[in-house]
C-alpha cells in the first residue's frame, strides 16, 4: 500500500505539495469599450461585467492595477449607425479602440494593453470578415448554387490595417480573433512595413472553436452574426489534431503568444499544445459562457462561487496555460480568492 494520504493530512502539508498556483500576474482582464462619457453599463448576460466609456475604463484599469492585474484586453462595441458591410470603424484613423489604447497607456504606462482584432463588432452583418457571394456547381449535377461566405483573402488587409491602427496607438499586443487563414502573417508584415513590430507583439487566437459558449459575449459586444454562423471559419470542435495545426501555422507566421479558446472544455488541447510547443506562451480564454455558467449557478445558490472559480483557474493552469483571459479576474482578487 502506498500512503498518498500523508500528502493531504492538513492544510499546511497540502499547500506545500501544491505545484500549481494562480496569481494576479496570470490574468488578462477583458473590457468592452463604448463611446460616451461616464458610462458603466451592465451586460445583462454577464452579471458583474460592464461596458465602459474610455474615461470609466481608465478608472477601472487603475483599480485592477491596484489588485495586481497588469494586462487588459480591449473590445470595441459600437452603435448600429456606425456599422457597415466592411466594418470600416474597426480600422478607421482614431478609432474607438485606438483612443482607448492611448488613454490607458497614458494613465498607466505599465499596463500591458492587448486589443482584439476582428471585424464582427463593426460589420452590419456581424461576421468576422468580408461577406461575398459566389456561385459554384452543386456536387456532380452541375446546377449552380449561390454560396454566401466570409472571404478569407480580401479580409486579410482589413485585419492588418486594424492591427496597424492599434499598434500605432501604442497597443502592446494585437490579438487577431477572426480565424482567417494567414491573418497572423498579414498582420506581422503590415507591422513590419510600418516599423511597429518591435513595440507590438501578436497574440494569436490560434485554436478558436466555433463554440456556443460565446453566447453571452455576443450580447455584450452586439456581435452576433445576422445570418448563418461562424462554422466556415472557426474550428470544428469535433476535430482532434487540427487545433495543433492551427497553432503551428500561427507560430510559423510569427505569433509571439498563442491561444486556445474556450478554456475549460478544451484542456486537452491546451495540454497537448503546451507539450508540443513548450517555448511559446499559451493563453487560455475562459470565455463568456464559462463565466456566466458559474455566475448563474452561484447566484442560484447551487455552487460555491469562490471555490469553483479557483478550481477552474487551477485546472486551466495545470493544463499548461501561462496566462488566463477571464472575466473573473477582478472579482476573484477582490472577493473570491480561495487558498485551499
Ligand atoms: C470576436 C470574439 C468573440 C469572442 C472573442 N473575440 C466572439 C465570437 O467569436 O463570436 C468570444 C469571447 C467570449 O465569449 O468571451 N470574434
Amino acid at each position: 500500500m502506498k500512503r498518498f494520504r500523508t500528502y493531504r493530512k492538513d492544510q499546511e502539508t497540502r499547500d506545500s505539495y501544491a505545484d500549481v498556483r494562480v496569481s494576479a500576474e496570470d490574468f488578462i482582464y477583458p473590457y468592452f469599450v463604448v463611446e460616451g462619457k461616464g458610462v458603466v453599463e451592465p451586460v445583462a448576460t454577464m452579471p458583474g461585467i460592464n461596458r465602459y466609456s474610455i474615461d470609466t475604463l481608465v478608472d477601472d484599469v487603475l483599480q485592477i492595477g491596484a489588485l495586481g492585474i497588469n494586462k487588459v484586453l480591449l473590445f470595441g462595441v459600437v452603435g448600429d449607425e456606425v456599422k457597415d458591410e466592411r466594418g470600416s470603424a474597426a480600422y478607421a484613423e482614431d478609432s474607438l479602440i485606438s483612443r482607448a489604447v492611448r488613454a490607458v497607456k497614458q494613465a498607466s504606462p505599465a499596463t500591458i494593453v492587448l486589443t482584439d482584432v476582428c471585424l464582427c463588432e463593426y460589420t452590419s452583418h456581424g461576421h468576422c470578415g468580408l461577406v461575398t457571394e459566389r456561385t459554384e456547381p452543386a456536387v456532380e449535377g452541375g446546377v449552380l448554387r449561390k454560396i454566401v461566405d466570409v472571404d478569407n483573402d480580401s479580409t486579410l488587409p482589413l485585419l492588418a490595417e486594424m492591427a496597424y491602427q492599434h499598434a500605432k496607438a501604442g497597443a502592446d499586443f494585437v490579438a487577431p480573433s477572426a480565424m482567417m487563414d494567414g491573418q497572423v502573417g498579414a498582420i506581422r508584415r503590415r507591422l513590419h512595413e510600418a516599423g511597429l513590430d518591435r513595440g507590438t507583439k501578436v497574440l494569436a487566437y490560434s485554436a478558436k472553436y466555433a463554440s456556443a459558449f460565446y453566447g453571452p459575449f455576443r450580447d455584450a459586444a452586439d456581435s452576433a452574426p445576422s445570418f448563418g454562423d461562424r462554422k466556415t471559419y472557426q474550428m470544428d470542435f469535433r476535430t482532434r489534431d487540427q487545433g495543433l495545426g492551427e497553432i503551428e501555422a500561427d507560430i510559423e507566421e510569427g505569433a509571439d503568444w498563442t491561444m486556445v479558446k474556450p478554456a475549460l472544455p478544451y484542456l486537452d488541447v491546451i495540454a497537448r499544445a503546451v507539450e508540443r510547443f513548450p517555448d511559446v506562451p499559451m493563453v487560455a480564454y475562459q470565455v463568456s459562457g464559462e463565466y456566466s455558467m458559474i455566475k448563474s449557478a452561484a447566484q442560484s445558490g447551487f455552487l460555491d462561487e469562490g471555490r469553483v472559480v479557483y478550481e477552474s483557474l487551477v485546472a486551466i493552469k495545470r493544463a499548461g496555460a501561462k496566462y488566463i483571459i477571464t472575466y473573473y479576474a477582478k472579482e476573484y482578487l477582490q472577493r473570491l480568492a480561495f487558498a485551499g
